[in-house]
């Protein structure tokens, strides 16, 4: 079994590249079943969960390659197939995101129901209720576990409102909501900068897509998309992954290839905390203090705190020695499980429902630990960095879903982490 060993290392410094945002790469691989001409993205982070939506996309009859490293042409021309198969559905979540494009362009779809996880149940109630509104017959068979949508003469634009702003519910209806005939407006619509970069995708591919970031989005149906070039945006969660190692090392650490505007509630969060901000075009430097002050969050849709950054903020929490720290996570129901794996450092902390109060200590010590998901992984392997003694971490696949070559780069600045077989 692979381990990740991670010892007490000095302070992270140096530079380090930002790479492609992974919950941008996954809706807008989906999209591009939606286009007839070829397609070319730029910036793809060579992550498993990308591996596994193009395996869903050559299942559905789309040509996709590898150009280079980073660089995939996809031409979906000749997709014909509306039901993904199961043991590719089932490893990833985010390929549900399948059904809307499949929806719109080929009359129907039918996928398995995407399991819930770590995190949270993980409905899918919003999602459906947008393809009802488009004048789709949804079948939910919970049974078999999978669902139904179709819509042979073809959706037809309307308004709906979403009772959470849903990121993935806004993203598999936008994208249902290219081809719809007529006008389609998402009330309460999510605003994340990934819904910004899939709708500009789309429009490059000839969608008609206002207001995509704000609360209410208005899409125009066409009758067809192209193809185009579009480069994915940098990563802004991998962005505060990096800029909260450096504030917990102390260390002073150039952050580049991202988007300032992005990360503001951490940047904001981390000079109230003591650190050195330092901002540029597409660039940040951060320099953590000698001791870092105690600070509460509560995670939020865009632009409040990212929920996805939660679990890495706690880890710096956990050596904020004075005033308790408190993390409120109004996000998902079930996000704290890397807080009982802080505890096994020595962390003291205490969860009550959607609240954790850390009560920040001198020093944390090196454990067996283990990846709950992709964040707290990341969240274990920081706890590491500062923590006397060796910490083992198992469960890599979560880090490696989501992070590009994580201890490779971790060790370019400094960490001292290796990945063996145990
Ligand atoms: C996306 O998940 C991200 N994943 C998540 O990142 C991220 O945490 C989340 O957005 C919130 O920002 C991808 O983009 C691939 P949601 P998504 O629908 O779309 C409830 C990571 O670590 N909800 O905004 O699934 C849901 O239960 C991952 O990279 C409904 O009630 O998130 C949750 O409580 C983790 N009904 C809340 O909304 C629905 O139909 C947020 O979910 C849909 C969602």
């Amino acid at each position: 079994m692979e381990r990740m060993i991670i010892e007490k290392s000095p302070a992270l410094e140096g530079s380090i590249r930002v790479m492609g945002a992974k919950n941008s790469a996954l809706p807008i691989l989906a999209a591009t079943l939606l286009g007839t001409e070829e397609i070319i993205l730029d910036d793809v982070p060579s992550l498993k969960d990308v591996e596994v939506i193009i395996e869903v996309l050559k299942y559905l009859g789309a040509e996709v390659e590898y150009l280079d490293k980073a660089t995939v042409r996809i031409n979906s021309a000749q997709v014909s197939k509306t039901e993904p198969p199961y043991e590719l559905m089932s490893k990833m979540r985010a390929s549900f995101l399948v059904l809307g494009p499949l929806l719109t362009r080929l009359g129907t779809s039918r996928t398995s129901m995407p399991g819930g996880c770590a995190i949270g149940a993980r409905p899918i109630d919003l999602h459906l209720k947008g393809f009802r509104a488009l004048g789709a017959t949804v079948e939910e068979n919970n049974e078999e576990c999978y669902v139904e949508a179709s819509a042979k003469g073809g959706l037809i634009g309307d308004t709906m409102y979403l009772d959470f702003p849903s990121v993935g519910a806004t993203q598999n209806i936008v994208m249902a909501a290219t081809m719809a005939k007529g006008e389609t407006v998402i009330e309460n619509a999510a605003k994340e900068p990934e819904i910004v970069d899939l709708c500009q995708f789309l429009n490059k591919m000839g969608a008609d897509i206002k207001g995509a970031g704000t609360s209410n989005i208005r899409i125009r149906g066409v009758e067809k998309l192209t193809g185009c070039r579009h480069s994915i945006i940098p990563d802004r969660i991998e962005t505060a992954t990096f800029m909260i190692a450096a504030a917990m090392t102390k260390g002073n650490l150039l952050i580049e290839n991202m988007i300032p505007d992005h990360v503001h509630p951490i940047t904001a969060k981390l000079k109230e905390m003591g650190c050195t901000i330092e901002e540029g075009e597409d660039m940040v430097r951060v320099k953590g203090p000698e001791k870092l002050l105690p600070t509460s969050i509560k995670t939020l849709p865009y632009p409040g705190f990212p929920t996805d950054a939660q679990a890495q903020f706690m880890a710096m929490l956990a050596i904020c020695t004075g005033e308790p720290s408190k993390v409120t996570e109004t996000v998902f129901e079930n996000r704290f499980m890397h807080a009982e794996e802080l505890v096994r450092m020595g962390a003291d902390i205490r969860t009550d429902g959607n609240v954790a109060t850390i009560y920040g200590v001198r020093q944390l010590q090196g454990a067996e630990v283990r990846a709950t998901d992709l964040r707290a992984g990341a969240a274990l392997i920081l706890a590491g960095l500062v923590a006397e003694g060796k910490t083992i971490m198992s469960d890599l696949y979560h880090i490696d879903r989501g992070y590009v070559e994580f201890e490779e780069r971790l060790r370019s600045i400094g960490a001292q982490i290796t990945r063996v077989d145990m």
